[in-house]
């Protein structure tokens, strides 16, 4: 390989799909890797409608295709077309990474919850999950990972609040103790006592209204987490940070959740740098 040559004929190959697929990042992020790391191989994307997705899926292996991230629509299906599930999968009933073996078998995991908790653990080196009750704002897909990791990580209570009560609810009943629903209207309350808070609403992206809550009751040394990455920094954030609380933006979960699928695909576990970081940013300020 030199220097213009980005890949070879020998090149790993490995994408994303979704439908659509063009506001993935995704592609920025691994050939962002591969470029630093050297690695012949290539990160493409996929527009795979989800009538097709199972057999996209089934045919990975005799593309000689190493395996892809997926993105809406297509986690659910993905999901549904595995021969095996790791356990975080299992949990999320979606699955946003496969790996295809050597012996052309799909393995499926989803690594949202591991992206929250590394992303967490980058920002704030001393946090732990045991130091208190968190709460979270949210029942979509995302909330359902964040629950998941925290409950794994050990964290002794988890508040959750949403809009529509009833996805609370069953967020609630199906993951058990510690996880306990709390009213959208009561969310501000809910603080009390609280060591994490995260937003795992749309609230805040751009576009959207801000997040309405009140953070008075929230302890000075609780993390106050968004997932929300357009803007970096969300309203929720800036009155965190304006109390003095600890503010982690939702960009550290983007680019950690897709160090599992590089380090499966092409041998090398990837590092979340400065580099990387300014790299998405360019792209996302378009
Ligand atoms: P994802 O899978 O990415 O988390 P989602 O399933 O669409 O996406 O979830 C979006 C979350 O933002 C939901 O918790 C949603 O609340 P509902 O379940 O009541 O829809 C929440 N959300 C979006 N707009 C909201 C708003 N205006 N007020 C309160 N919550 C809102």
């Amino acid at each position: 390989m030199t220097a213009k040559d980005p890949f070879t004929g020998a090149a790993v190959v490995a994408g994303v799909c979704g439908w659509p697929v063009r506001h993935s990042r995704s592609p920025r992020i691994h050939n962002y890797w591969l470029r630093r790391y050297g690695i012949d191989g290539v990160y493409v994307p996929f527009a795979i409608d989800p009538a097709n997705a199972v057999e996209a899926f089934r045919s990975l292996s005799k593309l000689g295709i190493r395996g892809l991230n997926v993105t809406v629509p297509n986690k659910e299906h993905a999901f549904r077309a595995m021969d095996a599930l790791d356990p975080s999968a299992e949990r999320m009933k979606a699955v946003n990474t496969i790996v295809v073996r050597e012996d052309g078998s799909l393995h499926g995991s989803n690594t949202d919850a591991y992206g929250f908790l590394e992303s967490l653990r980058e920002s704030r080196p001393g946090w732990r999950a045991e130091t208190g009750p968190a709460v979270i704002l949210g029942a979509g897909g995302a909330a359902r990972a964040i629950v998941s990791g925290l409950q794994d990580a050990g964290a002794p209570e988890i508040r959750i609040a949403n809009r529509t009560a009833a996805r609370a609810d069953e967020i609630a009943a199906e993951f058990g103790v510690p996880v306990k629903p709390v009213s959208w209207d009561e969310r501000a309350d809910a603080l009390e006592g609280a060591a994490l808070v995260v937003n795992a609403t749309s609230l805040g992206m751009e576009g959207k209204p801000a997040l309405d809550l009140a953070l008075d009751a929230l302890p000075k040394d609780a993390v106050v987490y968004d997932i929300v990455y357009v803007p970096l920094e969300t309203p929720l954030l800036a009155s965190a940070r304006a109390r003095g609380n600890a503010a982690v933006d939702g960009l550290g979960m983007l680019l950690h959740q897709a160090r599992p699928g590089f380090r499966a695909w092409f041998g090398t576990d990837p590092e979340v740098d400065a580099g990387l970081r300014a790299h998405v940013l360019a792209d996302l300020g378009k």
